[in-house]
C-alpha cells in the first residue's frame, strides 16, 4: 500500500469501515450505518474503489455500500471519499456472499457486480459469483424493482451470466439479453485493458420483479 493509502486507512475505517466476519452474525443495520434512510447500491468487489466514488458522487441520493477482500482497495476507496468528502459511501472489508447474508431481505435498490474474477477454468467455475445460488440471494436482497447489474469483458462468463440470470424466475429483463453500455458506468482499468485487447464488454442488467 502507498503512505497515502495506509494513512486513509487508519484514520477512515472506523468512520466509515466495517469489518465483515465470517459465520453467523446480527443484520446489518443500514439505516444506522449511513445515518439516514435512502436506497442503497451494494457494489461487490469494488476493486481500487473508482467506480464506487464516481458514481456514489454522481448520485448522492443514493448510499453505496462496497464490498472487498482486498485491502490496498478499501484503502483506495477511503482516500477516494474523504478527497471527494463523499457522505453516501461505506466500505466494507471481507467476502460480499457473507455481507449480503446480513442484509435484510428486500433491502436493497440495487447490486453492481462490475468485472468480476471470471475464473477462466471449467475446474473454478465454482467459484464465479454469478451462480444460481449466487444469484438468489442477491435477488433476495433487492427490493422489488430494483436492479442487478453485471458487467464483465469474459465473453464465456457473459454467457453464463445471461443463462444463470434468464433461469432465475424473479428476475426480468428488459433489453432481452446483453444491454446497451449504461453511460452511468465509468470506465475503468479493467475496462480499458479489455477493449485495448479487443474483448467487448457485455451487460446483463436484470430487474427484481
Ligand atoms: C477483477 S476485479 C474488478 C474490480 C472493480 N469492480 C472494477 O471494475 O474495477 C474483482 C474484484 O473482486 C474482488 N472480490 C473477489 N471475490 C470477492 C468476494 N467474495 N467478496 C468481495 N470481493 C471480492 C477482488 O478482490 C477484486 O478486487
Amino acid at each position: 500500500m502507498s503512505g497515502r493509502q495506509t494513512d486513509a486507512l487508519d484514520r477512515l475505517f472506523t468512520a466509515y469501515g466495517l469489518d465483515v466476519p465470517d459465520g453467523p452474525g446480527a443484520p446489518i443495520d443500514l439505516a444506522g450505518l449511513f445515518g439516514r434512510t435512502a436506497p442503497v447500491v451494494l457494489e461487490i468487489g469494488s476493486g481500487m474503489g473508482d467506480t464506487t466514488a464516481a458514481m456514489a458522487s454522481a448520485d448522492p441520493d443514493r448510499d453505496y455500500l462496497a464490498v472487498e477482500v482486498h485491502t490496498p482497495g478499501i484503502a483506495n476507496l477511503l482516500d477516494l471519499v474523504e478527497r471527494h468528502g463523499l457522505r453516501n459511501v461505506r466500505v466494507a472489508q471481507g467476502d460480499a456472499l457473507e455481507l449480503t447474508r446480513r442484509l435484510p431481505p428486500g433491502s436493497l435498490d440495487a447490486v453492481h457486480v462490475f468485472f468480476p474474477d471470471p475464473w477462466p477454468k471449467s475446474r473454478h467455475h465454482k467459484r464465479r459469483l454469478i451462480q444460481p445460488t449466487h444469484v438468489a440471494l442477491l435477488r433476495d436482497r433487492l427490493a422489488s424493482g430494483g436492479v442487478l447489474h453485471c458487467a464483465t469483458d469474459w465473453a464465456e462468463y457473459a454467457e453464463a451470466m445471461r443463462e444463470t440470470l434468464d433461469a432465475d424466475p424473479e428476475l426480468v429483463n428488459p433489453h432481452g439479453g446483453f444491454a446497451p453500455r449504461p453511460a452511468h458506468r465509468p470506465v475503468t482499468k479493467f475496462e480499458r485493458r479489455a477493449l485495448v485487447a479487443d474483448r467487448p464488454v457485455a451487460d446483463l442488467i436484470y430487474r427484481r420483479r
